[in-house]
């Protein structure tokens, strides 16, 4: 019996001293079939799956990306940091920087601030499930579980598809869909990037398994049978230890769970289902019953030539542990009291002017514009307060020091993974399906709820996440169902833009601007004489969908081309506003 395991990682604790890590990487087209179906996919170095990073808490981290792929930009996001004090390099094309044209090269360089379990993406268009993604572990210097586990253990959950992902959208965002809003399905389900699902374990040891999804849709359901798993972190955040038999991964959620191996030979089974339902705890929200096509018994293995014979099999439905009533280990507010700025957010599903399918934040969509928001707030002067100048990326102005709450009422049928860059927020209640939009106070879930990333909105329910705004930047907060995103499911937190007023960016940053044509200054549209004339913002998502698809021998981008377009349309038809529920 082989032990493989495509993401091995090194000493446990990290050093006390502060190192630079640097990574080359190119960014390339591969082939490879991690279901058994082989296909083109996006790798690194010639490379897939992606590499582990592995950084010690405190490291500057470097990481220089040339852009081989030939066809398609890219840009790389560092999920869960919060790039306190560079948010130039969060890797979110279109919030915090241009796409990187192919044949073009971009240097990121942040400080890893937190330990923890994390993972990095493409952040353009719909490209990461096309395999841009990869494991980022931060080691603790000060690990409070370091003497109680043996080892650490990197699991990835995704969903996967046969096809790449620009024909998946372009047929999800077509018009003629009949099927409307509803994304591709995938075709199955890979664990560590189609490594083996078998944990080499020791008798009566301890370990900590990091599980990461990685998935443009799915969440997923993990059980270790009978074993009772100790859930001690969650997106990088220390939680007051909480027991659970099984708990639900959510796309872009991480979790540390401890683990002790029993004291027998037999090689125990874990089960991963795949969740690719609306909402696993509601049958009526699907036409079908609630299934789990998708799922995978692997087994911590302590007798490598022993038995592999107990299974855990899908019964029914899941009950997992309810993540919105953890505590923070770190923190310890017993009252959190008012927030000093609300911000709602009201999804639901919308057409366009095109008839395409979109995804609307208070009616409207996120459509790409020609400046990056970050480049706007920084050249536009005093104007940068005014969320006019940012386009329609649904921006929202966040004063420097306040405790924001952002409520998410969610008005579609199916569960959201919600997502903020730049920070962590506190989940303060975060009711089940059905609970309706919020009712206007809060019961908050529990004493000092801890901090994540991402969280789960139920299905006709609703959140109030808080955070302070302490990190100015701009910091997208949207949905991490690629397919969703692909549909404008995100919105613009423009945080503390008075301090972002006249920052510098990196020569390497403008010349990726110019590398693809488009503007580095002024607002949406780069009008720098008038911040208010929003002469060619862009107000459509592109159709059909091109996606990360880039012509080299154009710098004319699909942005710059739609804005054309559409001042001659604006000229025959006065169509706006043209969003619908
Ligand atoms: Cu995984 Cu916008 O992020
Ligand atoms: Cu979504």
């Amino acid at each position: 019996m082989r032990l493989t395991n495509a993401f091995s990682l090194l000493a446990l604790a990290g050093s006390a001293l502060a190192d630079t890590v640097t990574y080359d990487w190119t960014i390339d087209w591969v082939t490879a079939s991690p279901d058994g179906f082989a296909r083109p996919v996006i790798g690194i170095n010639g490379q897939w799956p992606c590499p582990l990073v592995q950084v010690n808490q405190g490291d500057t981290l470097i990481v220089n990306v040339q852009n081989n792929l030939g066809n398609e930009t890219t840009g790389i996001h560092w999920h869960g940091f919060t790039q306190k004090g560079t948010p130039e390099m969060d890797g979110a094309v279109s919030a915090s920087q241009c796409a990187i044209a192919p044949g073009s090269s971009f240097t990121y360089q942040f400080t890893a601030d937190y330990s923890g379990t994390y993972w990095y993406h493409s952040h353009v268009m719909g490209q990461y499930p096309d395999g841009l993604r990869g494991p980022l572990i931060v080691n603790d210097p000060a690990d409070p579980y370091a003497d109680l586990i043996e080892e650490d253990v990197i699991l990835t959950i995704s969903d996967w598809y046969h096809s790449q992902t620009i024909p998946l959208v372009q047929a999800m965002l077509s018009p003629n869909n009949t099927a409307f809003f509803i994304p591709p399905v995938p075709d199955s389900m890979i664990l560590n990037e189609g490594g083996s699902n078998l944990i080499p374990f020791a008798k009566g040891k301890t370990y900590r398994i990091r599980l990461i999804n990685f998935s443009a849709l799915s969440a997923a359901f993990v059980t270790f049978g009978s074993q009772v798993m100790q859930i001690v972190a969650q997106d990088g955040r220390y939680i007051t230890p909480a027991d659970a038999y099984t708990i639900r991964i959510d796309a872009a959620q991480r979790y540390d769970v401890i683990l002790t191996c029993s004291e027998s030979d037999v090689n125990e089974p874990y089960l991963v289902a795949l969740d690719a339902n609306p909402d696993y705890t509601n049958p009526n929200a699907t036409p079908r019953p609630i299934t789990f096509p998708y799922n995978s018994t692997g087994y911590l293995v302590v007798d490598p030539d022993g038995a592999f014979t107990e299974t855990l099999e899908v019964e029914g439905s899941f009950t997992p542990i309810d993540d919105s009533l953890f505590s923070s280990a770190t923190e310890t507010s017993a009252s959190l009291g008012e927030a000093d700025q609300t911000i709602q957010i009201d999804f639901n599903f919308c057409v366009d002017a095109n008839g395409t399918p979109q995804a609307c934040f208070n009616g409207r969509p996120y459509v790409d514009q020609q400046v990056p928001a970050l480049y706007t707030a920084a050249t536009v002067g005093d104007d940068n307060t005014n969320p006019i100048v940012y386009g329609n990326v649904n921006p929202y102005i966040l004063e420097s020091g306040q405790t924001i709450d952002i409520i998410v009422n969610n008005y579609n049928f199916a569960l959201h993974p919600f997502h903020l860059h730049g920070h962590h927020f506190q989940v303060l209640e975060r009711p089940g399906t059905g609970a309706g939009p919020y009712p206007g106070f809060t019961t908050q879930s529990s004493e000092c709820p801890a901090f994540r990333d991402t969280v789960t909105v139920y299905a006709n329910s609703y959140a109030v996440l808080r955070f302070q705004a302490d990190n100015p930047g701009v910091w997208l907060f949207h949905c991490h169902i690629e397919w969703h995103v692909d549909m404008g499911m995100s919105a613009s937190m423009i945080e503390a833009p008075e301090q972002l007023r006249g920052k510098q960016f990196p020569q390497d940053h403008i010349d990726a601007c110019k590398a693809v044509g488009q503007p580095y200054q002024g607002n949406a549209a780069g009008n720098t004489e008038d911040p208010l004339n929003t002469t060619g913002f862009v107000y459509l998502n592109p159709q059909p969908y091109l996606g990360a698809l880039f012509d080299p021998n154009s710098v004319t981008t699909p942005q710059a081309k739609r804005a054309r377009d559409e001042r001659k349309m604006k000229r025959s038809a006065k169509k706006f506003p043209m969003f619908t529920s």
